[in-house]
């Protein structure tokens, strides 16, 4: 049995949002509105591998959102070694001297993804390493950095977890067999989640097909001919939408009284 959520209007608290893979794409349209959206003197911590990337990020929180307060972190979510998620967010609270107590919530997003190799079908996937190295990022990684971000607010009275979900989560697309598979692995790991602690507010959220290297790669790389056509094709005549759109879709949707645990997607009617 699933929980129901109270109705609030979370962009009013004074909150710490976490976004692993804000360095570009979908996680770096979040941070930007988000940081928009939450109330002065949220704390917006920025994580992926790339901290040239994050420090532009920041810098453009910084310059739109002053009354913010960024942070960057190079993590590696498909680095996966114990330590480094048993100390991150510690390090990171000591490094920036960051105060936990003062926050009325903590919002986890999860964006960080690869598509994987989507130039082979699934009776071609022989190379062991590129299977492991698929699960670790979007699965293994996700539910350990949850883990650890979990644990680290503990104490935060409400705490929202965001999963960046895909329609790949429910439906096959032909030569995609590792991306949809991680996908759907991860919404049912985040549905559990949601069972099993109604406190926490947690959303599969799928943000429709949105311009970003991802986006390019769909197009560019998929080994089957009628996916990768569908893709170009949604590309050629303007249906792909921009990150914007999709997140300001997933604002209005974080408004509702949405099921805990639920899949949404962009294209989804919402009240
Ligand atoms: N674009 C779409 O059409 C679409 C559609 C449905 C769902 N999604 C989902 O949306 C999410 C974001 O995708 P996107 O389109 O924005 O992709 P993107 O432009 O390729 O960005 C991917 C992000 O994930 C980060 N990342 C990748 N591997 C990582 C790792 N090992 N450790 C930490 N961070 C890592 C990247 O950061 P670094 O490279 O700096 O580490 C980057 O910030 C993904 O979960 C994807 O499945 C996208």
């Amino acid at each position: 049995m699933q929980a129901s959520v109270k109705l609030e209007n979370l962009f009013q608290k004074k909150t710490c949002v976490v976004v692993c893979g804000a360095s570009r794409g979908l996680g770096e349209c979040i941070s930007v509105t988000f940081a928009r959206k939450f109330s002065a003197g949220s704390v917006f911590i920025l994580l992926s591998r790339d901290g040239n990337a994050l420090g532009n990020v920041k810098s453009k929180i910084n310059v739109e959102c002053p009354d913010q307060v960024c942070v960057t972190r190079e993590f590696d979510q498909g680095n996966i070694q114990q330590k480094n998620f048993d100390s991150v967010f510690q390090e990171i609270f000591h490094t920036n001297s960051i105060c936990i107590a003062g926050f009325e919530q903590a919002v986890m997003v999860h964006s960080a993804g690869t598509l994987g190799d989507i130039t082979k079908y699934s009776k071609e996937l022989v190379d062991a390493e590129t299977v492991r190295r698929n699960f670790d990022v979007n699965v293994t990684g996700a539910i350990l950095m949850n883990s650890a971000f979990l644990r680290a607010f503990d104490e935060t009275s409400q705490r929202v977890v965001i999963n960046i979900s895909s329609l790949a989560a429910l439906q096959p697309f032909s030569s995609w067999s590792l991306y949809c598979s991680s996908k759907a692995a991860r919404d049912m790991f985040f549905r559990t989640l949601a069972v099993e602690d109604p406190n926490i507010r947690v959303l599969n959220y799928a943000p429709g097909p949105c311009d970003t290297d991802m986006g390019k790669d769909c197009r560019e790389k998929t080994k089957a001919p009628e996916v990768k056509k569908f893709f170009a094709d949604a590309f050629e005549s303007g249906k792909i939408l921009s990150c914007q759109a999709s997140i300001d879709k997933l604002c209005e949707v974080l408004l509702t009284n949405f099921e805990s645990g639920a899949h949404i997607d962009y294209y989804d009617k919402i009240n």
